[in-house]
């Protein structure tokens, strides 16, 4: 059976969905891997080293996709790429299917069976597959080297002959796999670190790493499949008043809370950056899906009242060799666990599959 993938072909994207380390694997477990000429090179993987990996190199992606039984990819395809793959083949890649339905009819018009990586549940056989939890921890760690370059103070609490220097006050929003991360980088660096989720569980994860929790009483929190459900428009106000003093003193501000299929809460409103120093600043990790702060533009940074405001998107992709090789390593999870000696099965009621498979064989099971 035959695995390859093609050169991103989305604006900006440095990662590849696979690496040389898991070609290699792939190949012990009896694949062959197929890679289009160049397409790792934004991850700093040469076609030589996927060649000494034991891949056959091709030089288009038509080539790759007429040569695979599987593609595997970390952005949804384009609709030329879904024109270049192969009738029947299997998919693996990132495709936000909920948002995406017309992308979806036309890969199932293929026949093509879909396994989108970002719907993988969140169970403990899954982690090892998980996507959204290898890119999200780089991009939480990535968030806060941005906030340290663009501050124009040190984090951590220096004391010299000319007096003492005090350590930055970062406050992060959402305690998930990117905030946890976050806390910790920016501890190493010596802030002080203040933290808000809305699930209660998370005060102990934020105190075990060094990190302040705020707490506002709003009861039990409902979770579905791991993630927490949409907050209502009461609680919401609630918390950006409790917020709001605690912006008020911050240096800088990083927010990761998301509400899986919806648009991300909005915790920081026009009035909110009003309040906040001359001189401090947002990291809005979740500016894709709408944004945490109400200012943020995806992909610009943008100033008010001296307030920056980073909407940059894809932080995973500017730390691309370390994400090109976590990606790879969970769709070897993933592809190995649906791997039998007769090629890849699978079976419908399977947690996994159930979670991941979007179309079947020219069937759309998800949309
Ligand atoms: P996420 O990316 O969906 O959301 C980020 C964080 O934002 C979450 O902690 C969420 O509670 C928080 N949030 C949502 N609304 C908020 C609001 N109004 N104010 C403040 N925070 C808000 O979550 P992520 O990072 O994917 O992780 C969620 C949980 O799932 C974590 O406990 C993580 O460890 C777990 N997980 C389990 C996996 C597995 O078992 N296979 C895989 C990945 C994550």
């Amino acid at each position: 059976m035959k695995i390859g993938t093609i050169k991103e072909s989305k604006n900006k994207e440095n990662r590849v969905a696979l690496s040389p380390d898991v070609v290699k694997n792939f190949i012990k477990q009896g694949f062959e891997c197929v890679i289009e000429k160049g397409a790792g090179l934004n991850s700093y993987f040469t076609d030589e080293s996927y060649k000494n990996a034991g891949a056959e190199i091709l030089n288009s992606a038509s080539e790759v996709c007429n040569a695979c039984d599987v593609i595997v990819k970390v952005n949804a395809p384009s609709y030329d790429e879904i024109e270049k793959l192969k009738e029947g083949s299997i998919l693996v890649s990132l495709l936000y299917h909920l948002t995406n339905p017309a992308l979806i009819a036309a890969l199932n018009a293929k026949k093509i069976s879909v396994f989108s990586t970002d719907a993988m549940p969140r169970i403990s056989r899954a982690q090892s597959m998980d996507v959204l939890s290898s890119q999200s921890n780089l991009a939480g760690y990535k968030a806060v080297i941005l906030a340290a370059d663009h501050a124009p103070k040190i984090f951590p609490m220096l004391m010299t002959a000319a007096g003492t220097i005090t350590p930055a006050r970062v406050v992060i929003f959402g305690a998930g796999v990117a905030g946890l991360q976050a806390i910790g980088t920016a501890k190493r660096l010596g802030a002080v670190v203040e933290v808000t989720d809305i699930r209660s569980e998370t005060k102990e994860q934020v105190e075990s790493l060094g990190g302040k929790f705020i707490s506002f009483d709003i009861g039990e929190v409902k979770t579905e499949g791991g993630y927490v459900k949409e907050a209502g428009e009461e609680v919401l106000k609630r918390q950006r008043e409790i917020l709001k003093k605690h912006l008020a003193t911050a240096d800088c501000v990083i927010t990761t809370a998301l509400i899986p299929g919806r648009k991300a809460p909005v915790l920081i409103t026009e009035e909110m950056v009003n309040v906040m120093k001359y001189g401090s600043l947002i990291v809005d990790m979740a500016v894709e899906q709408g944004g945490n702060c109400e200012l943020s533009k995806p992909d610009e940074i943008i100033e008010r009242n001296g307030v920056k405001i980073i909407g940059l998107t894809n932080l995973p992709g500017m730390l691309p060799q370390n994400a090109s090789e976590g990606y790879a390593k969970n769709i070897y999870n993933f592809l190995t666990h649906l791997a039998t000696k007769d090629g890849m099965k699978w079976e419908l009621e399977e947690e996994i599959t159930k979670g991941t498979l979007i179309c079947n064989k020219g069937e759309v099971l998800r949309s």
